[in-house]
């Protein structure tokens, strides 16, 4: 990772020297890759984020859409708060520090934050595709989750939990399975590292457990599975705690 800084216009863009050239702001439009026909595909979700053909290998785009008020007015318009401080650039210096203690989770490749009208910005950030993997959700809906993938994402969660790291959007569309079974976690936007504590890490295995509830019946989302999950997970997670 060759973390790199420059300045066009009103926008920054934070990128990595050693995997890309540096990357022109229209490069975080969609549109940009539909014209030179590089979109390879669009996942499900949110819709905001769409698999694209780069110089440098297969990477996902997102922009950052809001919801809440300012929605209305414009959904791509956030207000700016420095760039350093923007959600995009924040989620690749997340990205940067989790690739570095070895944490499964994309590449960052780059962060654009760029200011409008003084007070709003408009933010995208750009991944190393992660190849041949699925969602959770996608594998539920397939009844394709296995016993052993059940155990790796108990385990791959306790390896985030133990070094801190928590998730404020655990569901199933932001945990991704390989072919191989390797377990990933992405999207952390608003995340955050925290002291390692029983309390937090429960809440949010919780919150995983309670999301997929809501959106798989329990012939897609089997309590055998979350049992495993729960086993696996609480063999591996450090110190003493109340998991349940
Ligand atoms: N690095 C990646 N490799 C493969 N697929 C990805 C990657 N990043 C995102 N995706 C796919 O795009 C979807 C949306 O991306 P995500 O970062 O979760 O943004 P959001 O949920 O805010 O739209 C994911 O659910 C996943 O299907
Ligand atoms: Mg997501």
């Amino acid at each position: 990772m060759k973390p790199t800084l420059i300045t066009t216009g009103n926008a920054r863009i934070l990128y990595d020297a050693s995997a890309m050239d540096a990357p022109e702001t229209i490069q975080f439009d969609s549109e940009f890759w539909a014209s030179a026909d590089a979109v390879v595909r669009r996942p499900a979700g949110r819709g905001s984020a769409v698999v694209i053909r780069s110089p440098s290998g297969e990477a996902v785009l997102k922009r950052y859409f809001r919801g809440g008020l300012l929605a209305k007015f414009n959904r791509a318009l956030y207000i700016f708060s420095g760039y350093e401080n923007s959600r995009a650039f924040r989620e690749f210096r997340l990205l940067e520090r989790m690739q570095k203690m070895k944490l499964p989770v994309p590449q960052p490749l780059a962060a654009l934050c760029e200011r409008q009208a003084m007070v709003f910005s408009r933010m995208a950030l750009m991944t190393q595709m992660l190849a041949a993997t699925e969602t959770l959700a996608e594998k539920l809906v397939l009844g394709a989750v296995s016993d052993d993938h059940w155990q790796a994402i108990g385990r791959v969660l306790s390896e985030f939990h133990n070094k801190g790291v928590y998730h404020a959007d655990l569901n199933a569309n932001n945990l991704l399975i390989n072919t191989a079974g390797e377990v990933f976690l992405i999207d952390f936007d608003k995340c955050r590292f925290k002291t390692p504590g029983p309390r937090w890490q429960n809440n949010n295995i919780q919150r995983l457990k309670r999301s997929l509830m809501k959106l798989f019946p329990a012939e897609l989302f089997p309590a055998s599975g979350w049992s495993i999950l729960l086993d696996s997970y609480k063999i591996n997670i450090s110190g003493k705690n109340i998991h349940e």
